[in-house]
Order: structure tokens, then C-alpha cells, then sequence
């Protein structure tokens, strides 16, 4: 515009003819300049995007731990088999989402070509959405939970949160769009998990559950509830070494008999009451038991009646896990792209507590109405007895 005033200026106006030539021309001028600003503009984007992008691609050359950079617009899937220690702690951070799955689950045309690299972008990782989980392992606390999400999750149709986001129980506040982004990306075929074993003694949280979605898979991993208490009650020794004894904790009278269920790690033990809450919200045939014992007896059987249970092709059989008979525990097989085998953490299978003969008794009898009526409920038995 200000050319057009400065060669309207100019030139002469007499003339008819060269004042149109002049306005063309300015216009077009300024059309050549708008187009320039317009590119002009864009090229000081561009470089910028394309070069985030180059750094996300180099980190993942130069290294795994460097992966987990912010500036990567997607999550870049970085755990190895083997890698972590099986026994994370909690965290309930909003991070969490790049802790994922190690599996990479692809289409099969893809498969063969791309499966051999950890660090190619996987198809899921690249294209895959942030869902809703469609399964959950609700429970119960050292009952096998964490074997069973890492014996399931190396299903190609399954990503898994690795870490426990409590959103049923504690972060409910934050919102489903805040658990959503906490969820690997997958594909449509793919089914999405998380694990939090609090869930299945949470009042709230089956209410909450069927109102997200009320066709949500739910897995609980059940283990002979006195075995369980001494586990629960090991595990909180370690941390807290001058905790009383187990025999004070469980029992408001011992020569009475009288079993504290106030106590947290007695009262999760008595399934049923938990379970008529869940029953409430959720049909029976919504949830899936797993047995504990079994899950170490013969975890491929467990994990067969998993898949199931999932709707998924059975892929995890016997080939996948071994014995180690030091720990007492199945391991996963070493796979292809890893240096280790997996094996569950130090915290896991560790030794109990010597209890009492006795004590152990008078538990069992506490519980022995709880589990048939439990066993009643499911139509399994869990052989505790
Ligand atoms: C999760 O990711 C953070 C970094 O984002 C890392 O420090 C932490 O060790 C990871 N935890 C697990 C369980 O992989
Ligand atoms: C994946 O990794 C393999 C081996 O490193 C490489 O040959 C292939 O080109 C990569 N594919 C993509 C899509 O990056
Ligand atoms: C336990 O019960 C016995 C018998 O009823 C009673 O004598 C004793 O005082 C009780 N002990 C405690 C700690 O309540
Ligand atoms: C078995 O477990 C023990 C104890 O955790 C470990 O030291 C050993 O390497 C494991 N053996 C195999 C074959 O995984």
C-alpha cells in the first residue's frame, strides 16, 4: 500500500493508461509481499518442528535413559524385558504414561520388519490412542498381582501401565481425562490394563468403576488369606522394622480367639465382603479370579484362562516361563531382545515371618466360613482349607 502512495506520488496521473499499469503493478507488489511475509512466517515454524522431531529420533539412537525426553510429542517406548525391577513402588504421578509397556505390539505385516529394533517407533506408539482401560487388576494386595500384569502384558494385544495409579482410590479427584493421560497409546485392537490391588477393598471404588464404564474386565488375583496377612504383614516389617508383632496385630484377644478385622491385613482377606460390593455394580461373570497358589504352580495354565478372559488369542503358554527354583518363583524366558530374563523383584517371594503353628491355626479357622461362602459365590475352590 504505502509503494502504491509513493508511485501514484510519482508518477504523473494524466495518464490514464500508466495510472492502471501503476495500480497492477502495486498490487501485485503487495500481493508478492503478503506472500512472502506468509512464507517468511512459516519458515520460521518449520525449522523448529522439524527440528524437535530430529532430537527426539537422535536421543533414541544415543540411548535408552535419554529417551525419556519431554520434548518428544509422543510417548517413546524405551523399557526392555528385564530391565526394571519388577517391584516398582507406587507412584501417582502425572508422568507416568512413559513408563510403559516394554512389549511392542504390531500389526503383523509390520512384524517382521520392525520387531527386530527396541527402538524403532512402533506403529501403536506413533498412531495408537490414550484409552480408557478396558481391563483392570483390581486387587488383592500380595496376592500375585504384579506377576500377573507382567506375564500379561507380553501379549502383543496388550499394553499395560507399569506403575499403580491409584485414580479409583485415591486420585479420583483429578478427572478420567487425568487417568486417560497416564495410558499407553494403543491401537483399536489393542486392550489397555493398569493394575492397582487397593482397588478390590475400596468402598468407592466399584461405583466409580461401572460409572466409567460399565463393561470394564475385572481380574482379581486371590491367595489363601492367612498366607496373604503374612505376606502383607512381612512386607510392612520391612519397612517398618518396630511395628508389633504379627500375633498382637491380628488379634484384639488371642486366648479369645478374637481376630482383629480392623487390622487391614486381616481385613482384606475376607474376599467375600468385598466382593458383594463389587457384585453390586458388576455382573459375576465381569470378573476373573486368579489363584495365587496356581499362578506359581502353573502359571501358563493361569495365564491361559487370562487370555480368555481378555478375549485374547491364546499366545502365553509354557514355552514362555521356567522355575527358578532358588526363588520358588516362574520366571518369564529370556526374550529375543533382551540380555536378561525376567525375573520378579527382590521384594518378591521373599521369606516370611516364622508365625506360630498355632496362630496360623486359630487364622484359618477365622476365615474358613469367609472362604466357603467365597468359594460359593465364584463356584471355584481355592483349596485353602
Ligand atoms: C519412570 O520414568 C522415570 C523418568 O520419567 C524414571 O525416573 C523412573 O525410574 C521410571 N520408573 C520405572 C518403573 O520405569
Ligand atoms: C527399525 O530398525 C531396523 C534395525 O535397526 C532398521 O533396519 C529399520 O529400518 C528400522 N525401521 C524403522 C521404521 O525405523
Ligand atoms: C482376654 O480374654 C480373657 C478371657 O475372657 C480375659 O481374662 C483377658 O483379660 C482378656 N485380655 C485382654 C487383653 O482383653
Ligand atoms: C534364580 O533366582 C536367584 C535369586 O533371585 C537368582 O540369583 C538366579 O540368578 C535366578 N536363576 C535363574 C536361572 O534365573
Amino acid at each position: 500500500m504505502a509503494c502504491r502512495l509513493i508511485s501514484s506520488r510519482i508518477v504523473p496521473s494524466s495518464n490514464r493508461l500508466s495510472k492502471r499499469f501503476i495500480f497492477i503493478f502495486t498490487l501485485s507488489l503487495s500481493f508478492t509481499y503478503l506472500c512472502y511475509s506468509i512464507i517468511f512466517c512459516c519458515g520460521t515454524i518449520m525449522p523448529n518442528q522439524s527440528y524437535e522431531e530430529t532430537r527426539c529420533l537422535h536421543h533414541k539412537n544415543v540411548g535408552r535413559k535419554k529417551l525419556l525426553q519431554k520434548d518428544c510429542s509422543f510417548p517413546v517406548n524405551t523399557r526392555t524385558i528385564g530391565e526394571d525391577s519388577l517391584n516398582v513402588a507406587v507412584v501417582n504421578q502425572g508422568s507416568n504414561h512413559r513408563n510403559q509397556s516394554k512389549h511392542v505390539p504390531l500389526p503383523i505385516a509390520h512384524k517382521r520388519s520392525i520387531a527386530s529394533s527396541e527402538h524403532n517407533l512402533t506403529v501403536a506408539q506413533k498412531f495408537g490412542n490414550k484409552k480408557l482401560p478396558n481391563a483392570l487388576i483390581v486387587g488383592v494386595k500380595k496376592g500375585g498381582t504384579r506377576a500377573v500384569l507382567e506375564f500379561i502384558r507380553i501379549h502383543p494385544d496388550v499394553r499395560a501401565l507399569g506403575t499403580e495409579p491409584h485414580f479409583f482410590d485415591r486420585n479420583y479427584d483429578r478427572g478420567l481425562n487425568w487417568y486417560r493421560g497416564l495410558m499407553p497409546r494403543t491401537l483399536d485392537s489393542q486392550i489397555t490394563l493398569e493394575k492397582t490391588p487397593s482397588y478390590f477393598v475400596t468402598q468407592e471404588a466399584p461405583r466409580r468403576i461401572a460409572s466409567m464404564s460399565p463393561n470394564t474386565k475385572l481380574i482379581v488375583v486371590v491367595r489363601n488369606p492367612v498366607t496373604r496377612a503374612i505376606s502383607d504383614y512381612t512386607q510392612t516389617l520391612s519397612k517398618k522394622p518396630d511395628i508389633p508383632t504379627f500375633e498382637d496385630l491380628a488379634f484384639q484377644n488371642r486366648s479369645q480367639g478374637l481376630v482383629d478385622t480392623s487390622w487391614n491385613a486381616i481385613r482384606i482377606g475376607m474376599y467375600i465382603l468385598h466382593l458383594e460390593n463389587w457384585l453390586q455394580y458388576f455382573r459375576l461373570s465381569q470378573i476373573h479370579f486368579v489363584s495365587g497358589e496356581r499362578l506359581i504352580t502353573d502359571p501358563a495354565g493361569e495365564l491361559g484362562r487370562i487370555q480368555d478372559f481378555l478375549g485374547l488369542k491364546r499366545i502365553i503358554t509354557d514355552k514362555h516361563f521356567y522355575f527358578n527354583r532358588t526363588k520358588g518363583f516362574p520366571c518369564l524366558k529370556k526374550p529375543e531382545s533382551s540380555s536378561q530374563p525376567r525375573c520378579l523383584g527382590k521384594s518378591k517371594g521373599r521369606t516370611h515371618v516364622q508365625i506360630d503353628r498355632e496362630v496360623i491355626d486359630q487364622l484359618r479357622d477365622f476365615y474358613r466360613p469367609f472362604n466357603i461362602k467365597f468359594y460359593e459365590m465364584v463356584g471355584q475352590d481355592f483349596r485353602w482349607d
